[in-house]
């Protein structure tokens, strides 16, 4: 992992209303309250976001948002500005959910980081194959065509947060094989500075994170499932204390 700081990062997804996003991040800011080596970011729905950086306080646990709009006049749409304005630091972009089920494309993907880092908020990008692309033995070609415009559009990769999520072991029983994450993350790296954090998601849970927050190529997780327990969170967190 070289010098980068390990981040960790609960995708609460849509599920939570405000009420119990902010008892989810009290009951954060308890297990935390002894610090640990990562930094943490948990990223609630856009409707939880100002609640959720209420309640986080002067903790030291970051918020991120699920996605951001690209146009100030979109209706339903909330902006970059918007955003960050909430004290938010972080947002995800290119979720293989927003990329399906929102027909998010890589140009929307490239806009929307351009967009995130213009309003000083870091961009976790997430990239991933199908099943049938790493069938298709596409995994690479599919990870730097992802890439591609986004890293033509960066100045400088020292806030880039890449998260490698293969589509097929997000919402799955377990993660991918740790060779396959290597492999996918070594070829990331290829494409990117030493500085750029590359983490992984997909089933991470408190059993798996071990050894997958063993292997020198992760700088850290993107938990989906998992993060919506406070206690489990922290297990999973746990894992970079021993690294
Ligand atoms: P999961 O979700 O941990 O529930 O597989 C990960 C994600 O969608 O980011």
């Amino acid at each position: 992992m070289m010098n980068r700081q390990p981040l960790v990062v609960g995708n609460w997804k849509n599920g939570l209303g405000v009420a119990d996003s902010v008892r989810l991040a009290q009951s954060l800011v308890g297990e935390l309250a002894g610090g640990v080596r990562s930094e943490i970011v948990v990223a609630p729905s856009l409707l939880s976001l100002v609640a959720v950086v209420e309640a986080l306080g002067d903790s030291s646990i970051a918020v991120g948002a699920q996605t951001i709009g690209t146009n100030d006049v979109c209706t339903g749409e909330v902006s970059a500005e918007a955003v960050a304005d909430a004290g938010v630091t972080y947002v995800i972009i290119g979720h293989s959910e927003r990329r399906m089920m929102a027909a998010e494309d890589d140009d929307d993907v490239a806009a929307k980081v351009v967009e995130a880092t213009r309003n000083d908020l870091i961009p976790i990008i997430c990239v991933g194959e199908t099943k049938s692309e790493r069938k298709a033995n596409r995994t690479k070609a599919v990870l730097r065509r992802q890439l591609k415009q986004v890293l033509a559009k960066m100045k400088s990769d020292s806030a880039l947060v890449i998260a490698y999520e293969p589509v097929w072991a997000i919402g799955a029983k377990k993660p991918a094989s740790v060779k396959i994450i290597r492999e996918a993350h070594e070829a990331i790296r290829g494409m990117l500075g030493r500085s750029a954090r590359i983490i992984y998601g997909g089933s991470i849970n408190q059993e798996s994170a071990p050894l997958i927050a063993a292997e020198p190529s992760v700088d850290g997780f993107l938990v989906g499932r998992a993060s919506l327990d406070a206690a489990a969170f922290h297990a999973i967190i746990q894992a970079y204390e021993r690294v």
